[in-house]
């Protein structure tokens, strides 16, 4: 069953129902202030961080779901009766509902009663504010008398404090009331030099700010005392909760059209010029005014609007795929890659599953998520980069995440996940052959952000893998440490505690258990600093690196080894995990995936043998899940991976993240069919039809789907913020398309199905288009190229001469 459809040409997803099994969200902003929306208009906003700059309120765990929110109540002034169009929270039985959430912008509409709303929530380019333009209609064939009430719930900036600390919180919220724009001040008479606003283009007949005045005592926002009753109060917050909320009047004739903007934004003042005037304690408003003014004008709303449309249309210019599949047309052209920007933006810290207070930039997580950016915006990329760098610690490890806001790294959290600075050298390489843009090796970075400790981007590279060496374990491969990608594999914890963080608690000395998977990574990065090395004229350091690389592969295929597949780690006690001399949890996904995309045993069969015993033992129709037997009670040397029930996340669960490295994997021993396969079978547009199974949205894709193991198998959770974003896109342009840049130039080496005449495809790389068009011959992988109609030896187009700026490359597949 589905809840709406893809308007594949205005790149947009309808929602047609608003009762949707989940909240159904999209990211509103995507550069300094971010809005997360649901279908129904929940969801709250933030600048930059959702922890430390929240400027809405918003309660997870709310009944129902998802309340709280950007809501527009309309009222008919003769009945009495009020609804609110975007359905939540009053939940009237609305005709003609539908949410279009499309690239940075979402637009609800519907219709009661002869009234048809519609609005259009974006955040403009380059500033810190978002917009509701709402527009009126009358239907009827009489004159409508309507009030129009505007709400919000302010929250005190700091997200975690607002949801806890309440003796404080509930004496400390202020605000100023000035031209009919509310402004919320809590903590500005101190500390703070920001402030938040909320205007509206037309005149309010009156407005609240103190949420009890507004809702009534004992009511929510379903239905509001204020709203009921047709008038506001005019109540300044003092204390308490600060909201904010306007009415305005419209009288809509027959068949007419009005229109009515909301401005809700952020602003932050210079701290010498705080107040006006300068010995008040009267906000300095007049940095922000010409703002305001600006968007409460209707034409400069339509120019935003369509400065957004522009900007979303260049960045998916870049690439472009016609292929006979049109869930990989549609998540290659559009929401792939709109999710890339939600996940480097965000990272893991605010979804509908991340609360923004948990989380902020996960080292791994944000390096990885650059595989799916770079070619987007790679000025941004290189910025990311260098704050990941500057968080490095001078062991080569790294914290393992950091504060958007401070840029800090995060003590609470701190470091020893022993993969983590594998993960820079793995971005630095895409951003290299993406960009060409070698001098980023040049930058002085600094450790662990301690001034004077700067030492060029290059270095921490190297140190990234020194790191590993530095820690290697009985076997000869890497120590684990607090965990590997996988976070839930706890290899030295041994916590019986509860409440107790499996990430941070180390109960071991760390110098038994071994990573299979850390040592995949490192001889994958380590090819990658070798090629870097060479290409700078370090050729001893490239060999170096390439003897480690082939000790570590030896060393895999020693002690790294089952018989049918890749081992995934052993334990404290040196005994192997991922074995079928376990009881349960005998084969594990990541290492099948990793080793072989990083080139292990391509050469002596084993890389095919692994595929076949994922195919065998791990593959559903829902996906690939992350290891078999699920572990049916909780394990102390194992950790957390044992204490989610069968069949849920890293339990066995379809961990999605880790599916596209084994259709790489499988394109690295040439089966398209597979490859392909198991990019159909977790692409959410291709499960848009199971939606009432699948529940999450169907124009990005999830965390995880529960695995065969779990009652609800097939039941996707954990939307949007998810590595699973860059690794598919990764996976299905550069693998199966075979898309990919490389040091030199554009490689391009497709791995399709054999059922597929071709595809294809226009990549813009390094300021010059590529019409790449693939033709299949016969049912192999062999790939001869003509560029510009002159046959090529290889697989790489060079760059071409200056001022070049389109090329036409043809592949032949044999
Ligand atoms: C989450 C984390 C990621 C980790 C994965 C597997 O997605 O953000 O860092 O690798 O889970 O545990
Ligand atoms: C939990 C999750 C895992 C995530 C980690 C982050 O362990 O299962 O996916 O990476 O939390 O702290």
């Amino acid at each position: 069953m589905k809840y709406g459809y893809f308007d594949d040409a205005n790149r947009e997803y309808v929602i047609t129902q608003p009762d949707t099994p989940l909240p159904w969200i999209n990211y509103l902003g995507c550069q300094g202030y971010f809005g997360i929306i649901s279908n129904t208009a929940g969801g709250y906003s933030f600048y930059r961080d959702a922890r430390l700059r929240r400027v809405t309120r918003y309660r997870y765990n709310n009944v129902p779901y998802d309340l709280g929110g950007r809501y527009i109540y309309l009222r008919d002034e003769e009945s009495g009766e009020f609804w609110s169009p975007s359905w939540q929270p009053t939940r009237h039985n609305l005709e003609n509902y539908s949410c279009r959430h499309g690239l940075g912008y979402t637009i609800i509409g519907s219709s009661y009663k002869g009234i048809e709303a519609r609005t259009n929530y974006f955040v403009p380019l380059d500033e810190d504010l978002e917009i509701w333009r709402l527009t009126a209609t009358n239907r009827r064939s009489q004159p409508a008398s309507l009030s129009v009430f505007s709400s919000i719930e302010f929250c005190l900036w700091d997200a975690n404090d607002d949801a806890a600390n309440f003796q404080r919180n509930f004496s400390i919220g202020q605000v100023e009331i000035e031209d009919g724009v509310i402004y919320h001040k809590t903590e500005y008479r101190e500390r703070r030099n920001h402030f938040a606003y909320f205007g509206c283009s037309r005149k309010a007949e009156g407005f609240d700010t103190q949420r009890e005045a507004f809702v009534g005592p004992y009511r929510g926002w379903e239905k509001p005392l204020a709203v009921e009753r047709g008038r506001l109060s005019n109540s300044v917050a003092h204390g308490w909760a600060p909201i904010g909320a306007h009415h305005v009047k419209l009288d809509l004739g027959p068949g007419e059209t009005q229109e009515v903007i909301f401005l809700l934004g952020y602003h932050e003042n210079p701290q010498a010029q705080k107040f006006d005037p300068p010995d008040s304690q009267t906000v300095n408003k007049k940095t922000v005014k010409p703002i305001i003014a600006n968007y409460l004008d209707s034409a400069n709303v339509e120019a935003a609007l369509e400065r957004l449309r522009q900007y979303w249309d260049g960045l998916l210019a870049i690439c472009q795929v016609a292929t006979p599949d049109v869930h990989t047309n549609r998540m290659v052209n559009v929401w792939n890659a709109y999710q890339c920007m939600a996940t480097f933006n965000m990272s893991r810290s605010a979804s509908f599953y991340e609360s923004g207070i948990g989380r902020g930039l996960g080292f791994r997580d944000s390096n990885q998520d650059l595989l799916g950016f770079v070619h987007m915006v790679p000025a941004r990329a290189r910025e990311r980069i260098l704050d990941l760098a500057a968080t490095q610690l001078p062991s080569g490890g790294a914290y393992h995440q950091y504060q958007p806001l401070t840029k800090r790294g995060n003590n609470d959290v701190g470091s020893n996940f022993n993969d983590d600075p594998h993960w820079l050298i793995v971005g630095v390489a895409a951003y290299l052959k993406e960009t060409g843009d070698w001098s980023i090796l040049d930058e002085p970075v600094p450790y662990d952000n301690a001034p004077g400790s700067e030492q060029p981007l290059y270095e921490h590279l190297q140190r990234s893998f020194q790191y590993t060496l530095d820690r290697l374990g009985p076997h000869g491969l890497p120590l684990i440490g607090r965990a590997d990608w996988n976070d839930c594999l706890n290899l030295n914890c041994f916590s019986d505690t509860p409440g107790q963080s499996f990430q941070t608690t180390t109960n071991k000395d760390g110098k038994v258990a071994e990573s299979v998977f850390i040592a995949a990574l490192f001889v994958l990065a380590g090819r990658e600093l070798a090629e870097i090395a060479r290409r700078r004229g370090r050729e001893d350091e490239a060999r170096r690196y390439l003897a480690e690389v082939a000790k570590m592969e030896d060393t895999v295929r020693e002690y790294g080894w089952d018989g049918e597949w890749f081992l995934r780690a052993y334990d404290d006690f040196g005994r192997k995990v991922g074995s079928k001399e376990c009881a349960e949890g005998k084969i594990f996904i990541e290492t099948q995936g990793f080793c072989v995309l990083a080139g292990i045993g391509l050469d002596d069969g084993r890389a095919q043998t692994a595929m076949d015993s994922v195919a065998k033992h791990l593959a559903t129709e829902h996906g690939i899940i992350l290891q078999q037997p699920a572990y049916s009670k909780y394990y102390l040397e194992l950790g957390e991976i044992s204490s989610y029930p069968p069949g849920y996340k890293e339990n066995a669960g379809i961990f999605c993240h880790n599916n596209p490295w084994v259709m790489i994997a499988e394109t690295r021993v040439g089966n398209g069919d597979r490859a392909h396969d198991y990019y159909a079978r977790i692409n959410p547009s291709a499960r848009e039809s199971i939606s009432d199974l699948h529940r999450c949205e169907p124009y990005v894709y999830s965390q995880m789907i529960a695995g065969r193991d779990a009652p609800t198998h097939g039941e996707a959770k954990n939307s949007w913020l998810t590595g699973t974003a860059a690794w598919n896109y990764y996976a299905i342009t550069q693998w199966i398309l075979g898309i990919r840049p490389s040091f030199e130039g554009l490689e391009i080496r497709p791995v399709i199905p054999k059922s597929w005449r071709g595809f294809k495809a226009t990549r813009m790389f390094r300021g010059v288009t590529y019409h790449i068009t693939v033709t299949r011959e016969g049912e192999g992988n062999q790939a001869a190229l003509r560029v510009n109609g002159v046959a090529t030896e290889g697989a790489v187009v060079l760059p071409p001469a200056e001022g070049q700026r389109e090329i036409a490359v043809d592949v032949t597949l044999k």
